[in-house]
């Protein structure tokens, strides 16, 4: 890669070979194509999928904002994910290759994915699940969650992955909303050297949400565990019946029926269940998977996040299935047992390409390049960053360590509720450290004010989308009223779409994101409520009031920072904070403890009473608290 400098911005051009490899070499003239013609672009990109009956009509606006895509038409995304590769040379393909922590290795080929699959899918029926149901997981990182997910959607369930660093509390309360009668879980698994138990939290969690009728485990790690009569089943016992037809039939569905709900954080406490369908959402992972990761038959692919996330979702499992692709995946800790296992990895299996958080490559910066150098990375071709916006030290480490200069970085910025990237370079584009460039095809970005006038170029303004696209999420599981409200009501005059990020756009047209303007904390890259952290903190029996607010934090983007009021008579100190501590990550899971807790008589709020998160962060960080004239006291 060249680098030229341009305003004061230092440009990083593709090499030649990466240009001439490129799927697509001229983004300004599809875009403006895309745009001019959105119904047409998505029309053609839903032409390169299977349809049992083609649709009627690509896009249905008659009930904004909930859009539907592809009306009339029938499809399940298992049989452009699976089913149709068997017809060609990738049915000997692998599919995945996965490495536990232990160094256990397992691989499937795109024939042996469908036969687990199929074999699953039967074992669900015969357990009495039906299509439409909502099937919940949650499991640690092994190949059977993928197979869970992709025998859910095969028989037309739709599933609920729970990550499996959440908490009884938070599984519960998840299990309950979605009102699911299955829960497939494992027994535990390897992280950093020891045994998790699932099982023992699923066992909690279903005493608590009284809904499940049927748990499958997984015997991973061999640990242990309460196992209940006539509710408890062990997957690998199940999956030994010899069941009279192994071969399962992909039921037909219609393009917008859902294949899965998945919960995110946003402002107020309880976890909204964002629903994503069939038709849109494999139409839209396969497209942006394709252009912007550049996929090629011969490609070795890696996406280091949880399942559990959307990106799991779209581009561990879905994306790159559709695209008949071979996927990496592993189980366990980055640094364990040494920092260089990733890269010893990359050199073992000889992955191509690497997409991962800046959470996780700071945390591999810190120990020195020296640990990524002993291995050989020349098998790289492109890197991806996601999850929050990646700072320029960690790019350049990043592109020259890992990609040893030649690698363009795909930043790609989406969000559990866009389904794939929106905003994404491609290959081919010059790149700036800390930028995500442009816009995916199909889509106008507008960085813009409280009403609706776009912002100066350079100025932070809200990130919206005024457009509507396939990958996009239909609903909020039984709130459809709160989906309109947080993302449609407060441009509905316009008819955009509200991401909650903020962001600027620069001389160049290239976007920057800056970061949540709600209550929304990105820990590691991981999202949580600030709502959900304090109602943790209140189920506590000394606090009376909390607050909770992200403050940021070189390595992991932002850290927690809580404030808390007790109840009368309880005293003020270091047990009681690291107490408190506790309690949180034994409410929600470790990723959710706060680093601070710090007590205090009152909350600054507002006269009508809402907590002013913007003063206490201020305050925490020693700056100056800024207008102070709504403050109630
Ligand atoms: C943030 C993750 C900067 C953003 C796919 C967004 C990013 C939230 C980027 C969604 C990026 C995601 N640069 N910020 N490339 N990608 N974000 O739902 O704040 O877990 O709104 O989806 O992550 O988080 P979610």
């Amino acid at each position: 890669m060249e680098t030229t400098v341009n305003n004061n911005d230092t440009f990083y051009y593709p090499s030649k070979e990466i240009v001439r490899h490129a799927n697509i070499k001229n983004y300004e003239e599809l875009y403006s194509q895309s745009i001019a013609d959105r119904e047409g672009f998505w029309a053609a990109e839903a032409k390169k999928l299977d349809w049992y009956k083609k649709w009627d009509k690509v896009v249905d606006d008659s009930k904004k904002p909930f859009y539907k895509w592809f009306t009339g038409g029938k499809i399940n995304i298992i049989h452009n994910a699976i089913d149709r590769h068997l017809k060609s040379a990738t049915r000997n393909k692998l599919a995945i290759i996965w490495e536990g922590e232990p160094g256990d290795l397992r691989t499937f080929s795109y024939h042996v994915l469908n036969r687990e699959v199929s074999k699953f899918a039967n074992i669900l029926k015969s357990m009495g699940a039906r299509k439409g149901e909502v099937i919940t997981i949650y499991m640690p990182q092994i190949p059977e969650l993928v197979i869970a997910m992709l025998a859910c959607a095969k028989m037309g369930a739709i599933h609920s992955v729970v990550y499996g660093g959440f908490s009884y509390e938070a599984l519960a309360e998840r299990i309950a909303d979605s009102q699911s009668r299955i829960l497939i879980t494992a027994d535990g698994g390897f992280r950093r050297g020891k045994a998790t138990h699932l099982k023992s939290i699923a066992n909690e969690a279903m005493k608590r949400s009284g809904t499940i009728e049927v748990c499958i485990t997984v015997k991973r790690t061999g640990e242990d565990c309460y196992m209940e009569n006539d509710r408890d089943f062990w997957y690998q016992d199940l999956m030994n019946i010899p069941l009279e037809c192994k071969d399962c039939g992909t039921e037909i569905m219609d393009a917008e029926d859902a294949l899965f709900i998945l919960y995110t954080s946003g402002t107020t406490g309880k976890p909204k269940g964002l629903v994503h369908t069939h038709g849109g959402y494999a139409v839209y992972t396969a497209s942006t998977f394709r252009n912007v990761f550049d996929i090629k038959p011969e490609d070795r692919w890696w996406c280091a996040a949880d399942p559990g996330w959307v990106t799991g979702h779209s581009y561990l499992v879905y994306g790159p299935l559709l695209n008949g692709a071979t996927i990496m995946m592993y189980e366990g800790a980055p640094n364990h047992p040494y920092p260089n296992r990733w890269w010893q990895m990359v050199e073992k299996y000889g992955i191509n390409i690497l997409y991962t958080s800046p959470t996780a490559i700071r945390g591999l910066m810190r120990f020195g390049a020296s640990w990524a150098q002993r291995h050989d990375l020349r098998s790289l071709r492109l890197l991806g960053s996601v999850g929050e916006p990646i700072n320029p030290e960690a790019w350049k480490w990043y592109h020259e360590v890992i990609g040893r200069g030649k690698c363009p970085i795909m930043d790609t910025w989406w969000q559990t509720e866009t389904g794939g990237f929106m905003i994404t370079p491609l290959p081919i584009m010059p790149l700036k450290p800390g930028s995500c460039a442009k816009a995916y095809f199909g889509n106008e970005v507008g960085i813009v004010d409280d009403h609706g006038n776009e912002v100066k170029q350079g100025e932070e303004g809200n990130l919206v989308i005024k457009n509507p696209w396939p990958g996009m999420a239909r609903t909020i599981l039984h709130d459809p009223e709160r989906y309109i409200e947080k993302y449609w009501e407060k441009y509905s005059d316009k008819g955009w779409y509200l991401a909650g990020d903020s962001a600027r756009i620069d001389e160049d047209g290239y976007y920057w994101i800056i970061g949540r303007i709600d209550d929304v904390i990105k820990v590691s890259g991981y999202r949580l409520g600030s709502a959900e952290i304090e109602s943790a903190l209140v189920s506590h029996p000394a606090v009376a009031e909390a607050a909770a607010v992200g403050l940021p934090d070189d390595l992991r983007g932002n850290i927690i920072h809580a404030t808390v009021i007790l109840k009368e008579g309880k005293v003020a100190n270091d047990k009681l904070a690291e107490e408190l501590k506790n309690h949180v990550e034994n409410e929600i899971g470790p990723i959710a403890r706060p680093s601070h807790v710090e007590f205090t008589d009152a909350l600054p709020k507002t006269r009508s009473g809402k907590i002013m998160r913007r003063v206490i962060k201020a305050r925490a960080l020693g700056l100056d608290t800024g207008d102070l004239t709504s403050l109630e006291e």
